[in-house]
């Protein structure tokens, strides 16, 4: 085929510049994506013994209060009545997350009023109080007080970045949020459940147009027809792929944490008896475990057995799956000089998570691709602007 257009990447990202270029102009588009399936990071299955539906890179909880998003996404599928909450188990007892009322109380033995809670919280915190937190550490206790702080916390965190939070920069957080009611449930967003068919089944009818071609298995930067040698320069090109590798890392590479995902499929109904079960104590290795069968409460999935994966946060070498950016001071600089690199790139433009080197929960990354088709591949393709 010859693409008008060419996409790297079949993340959510390149998935919504696909569907509008081909849907809205009729353009021919070529996506191509190194993975062996479509959907980037969201990309699920289901799972062979059991049919439950695993999230393969994470749990994807969908969740959005930008009615443009949610309009967009309705069109290709509609969504469950999912709401999403978190429990977590520190010294051998179940609590509520995030941090509410339920939280306190139960961690104090207590039936503490909103105000009472409140008071407490800010006696704690005031450990720290006037100081400048040097490090995440202290910016925790002056923020939450040092109970709740140690309890919930401090090894979670420890254990994300396998630092210990006295040697994090406070910047990492700006807040930690408390709430002084019952409400536990963990998104605040308007609209927010689970794509009815799954994922994969969304995302397939995203790209269902004859003018659209996946090609899987395919690395960008491998010579071949949808290759950088043979695009970039030649036809419009939109890239999701990691700005450091694009430019063969001239700047250095950029910081990345990854997950290690343990799945297990185990003889019983019911494991945890929720979808998401965090540890934040220090003698437990991985961060949470997830049960998928609970993302899923309507559907009549097997008795016999269920599915769990437990999350194990660690630094993500060159060879990794990159999740979630560092952004040290030190990548901090080196985006900016990537940045630099991207706006001399001629015909190809830069996005999603990996092409920004910021994280992005679905909806952004939507939005973000919608906005860039709006403001730079439309008015290219449509009145003959530059592709800047
Ligand atoms: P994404 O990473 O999905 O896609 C980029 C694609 O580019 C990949 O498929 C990759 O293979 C491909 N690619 C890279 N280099 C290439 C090359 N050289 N050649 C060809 N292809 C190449 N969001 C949310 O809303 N709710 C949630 O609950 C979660 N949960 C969550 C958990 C975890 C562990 C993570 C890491 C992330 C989330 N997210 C999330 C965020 C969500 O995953 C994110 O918003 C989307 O993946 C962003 O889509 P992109 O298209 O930008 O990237």
């Amino acid at each position: 085929m010859q693409a008008d257009l060419v996409i790297v990447g079949a993340g959510l990202y390149g998935l919504t510049i696909a569907e509008r270029a081909a849907n809205e102009l009729g353009l021919k588009v070529a996506i191509v994506d190194r993975r062996g399936h479509i959907g980037g990071n969201a990309y699920t299955e289901r799972e062979a013994r059991t049919g439950i539906e695993v999230h393969r890179y994470g749990a994807h909880l969908f969740h959005t209060s930008n009615e443009k998003v949610w309009a967009y996404v309705n069109q290709f599928t509609g969504f469950t009545g999912y709401v999403h909450h978190v429990y977590t188990t520190h010294n051998g007892e179940v609590f509520p997350m995030p941090i509410n009322l339920g939280t306190i109380n139960q961690f104090l033995h207590a039936a503490l009023t909103p105000q009472q809670a409140r008071d407490w919280v800010r006696e704690q915190a005031g450990e720290l109080a006037g100081t400048d937190p040097e490090n995440l550490n202290d910016k925790g206790i002056q923020l939450i007080g040092r109970p709740l702080y140690e309890a919930f916390i401090k090894y979670y965190t420890g254990k994300q970045w396998q630092t210990d939070p006295k040697d994090l920069s406070a910047s990492i957080i700006n807040r930690l949020p408390v709430r002084y009611t019952y409400d536990n449930r963990y998104f605040n967003d308007t609209h927010e459940g689970l794509p009815v068919d799954g994922y994969t089944a969304w995302f397939e009818r995203m790209v269902d147009n004859p003018n659209i071609e996946v090609h899987l298995n395919t690395d960008f930067f491998d010579n071949g027809e949808f290759g950088k040698a043979a695009t970039v320069g030649s036809v419009p090109v939109v890239y999701t792929g990691p700005v450091d590798r694009y430019f063969d890392y001239a700047e250095g590479e950029l910081g990345w944490r990854t997950i290690d995902l343990e799945e297990e499929v185990l003889p019983i109904e019911d494991f945890q008896g929720c979808a998401v079960m965090n540890y934040p104590d220090p003698d437990v290795k991985f961060t949470r475990i997830h049960e998928f069968r609970h993302f899923h409460p309507e559907r009549d999935y097997t008795k016999d057995a269920t599915v769990i994966m437990r999350e194990y946060s660690r630094f993500a070498g060159r060879d990794d799956e990159p999740y979630y950016p560092v952004n040290t001071a030190d990548d901090r600089a080196k985006i900016l000089k990537y940045r630099e690199r991207v706006k001399a790139e001629k015909q190809i433009l830069f996005g999603g998570r990996l092409g920004s080197y910021k994280y992005f929960d679905m909806h952004m990354a939507i939005g973000s691709a919608l906005s860039m088709y709006e403001n730079k591949l439309k008015p290219h393709f449509a009145a003959g602007e530059a592709l800047v």
